[in-house]
């Protein structure tokens, strides 16, 4: 399973790109907003950090104009995916762009049917958002298994990238189903790591060692 990190915070990137876990990053206007940097110039310094995808998101709503944007926006680094929202117009500029061999990454996706038209408009990567899904009572899960099962039926190129995520429980589960990729917020990948247990365990482990007074090195 790749993790790719939510954000377009450069330190927070950094920091996951460091433990050589990091397989690609997404962003999307929010984030944008919420690093305060500006929207090209943060692209471009993330695509220098990781050699993965970088999801870059378009803001315009009509196809013609998408691609204007993603013209401008793939000229910034060869690992920038093109986000597109999952409207017509979204699947009509991943269509073009898929065909040209640009990357693309369709999101906004709460259905299962969605996540068909994204594949069969060549997507790389789609984004069922889980953590809104369970937020309107639904399971997000039921998501990620029904679009699994469909791609499957169909060998669909189309890696399913479980997005929205909230807890390190969504992780487990989606890996579980075999999901492709899952993108989540820095904190939730560094919880990925801990175990009470494991601090436990070295704490005893140092502990004793200290008691033979020995050094490895
Ligand atoms: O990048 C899209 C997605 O991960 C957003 O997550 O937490 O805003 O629902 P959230």
């Amino acid at each position: 399973m790749k993790f790719f990190v939510d954000t377009a915070e450069i330190e927070a990137i950094r920091d996951l790109a460091a433990t050589g876990l990091l397989d690609g990053v997404t962003t999307n206007p929010s984030l944008i907003a919420k690093s305060g940097r500006d929207f090209k110039e943060v692209t471009a310094e993330i695509c220098g950090i990781v050699d993965g995808p970088v999801s870059a998101e378009v803001v315009a709503l009509d196809h013609a104009t998408m691609m204007k944007e993603a013209e401008v926006l793939r000229k910034i680094a060869d690992n920038v995916c093109i986000k597109v929202p999952l409207t017509v117009d979204g699947l009509k500029t991943c269509k073009a762009l898929s065909s040209e061999g640009t990357m693309v990454n369709v999101t906004l996706c709460f259905s299962a049917n969605q996540a068909l038209l994204a594949a069969k408009a060549g997507a790389s990567f789609i984004s069922p958002f889980v953590g809104r899904h369970d937020d309107n009572g639904f399971d997000g899960m039921d998501l990620i298994e029904d679009i699994r099962l469909i791609y499957d039926n169909y060998n669909f190129a189309t890696e399913i990238l479980v997005a929205s995520v909230r807890h390190t429980t969504h992780v487990l589960q989606a890996a579980k189903i075999g999901a492709d990729v899952m993108t989540a917020p820095p904190k939730v990948i560094h919880d990925l790591f801990k175990h009470v247990l494991t601090d436990k365990g070295i704490e005893g482990f140092m502990a004793d060692w200290a008691k033979t007074g020995q050094s490895i090195l």
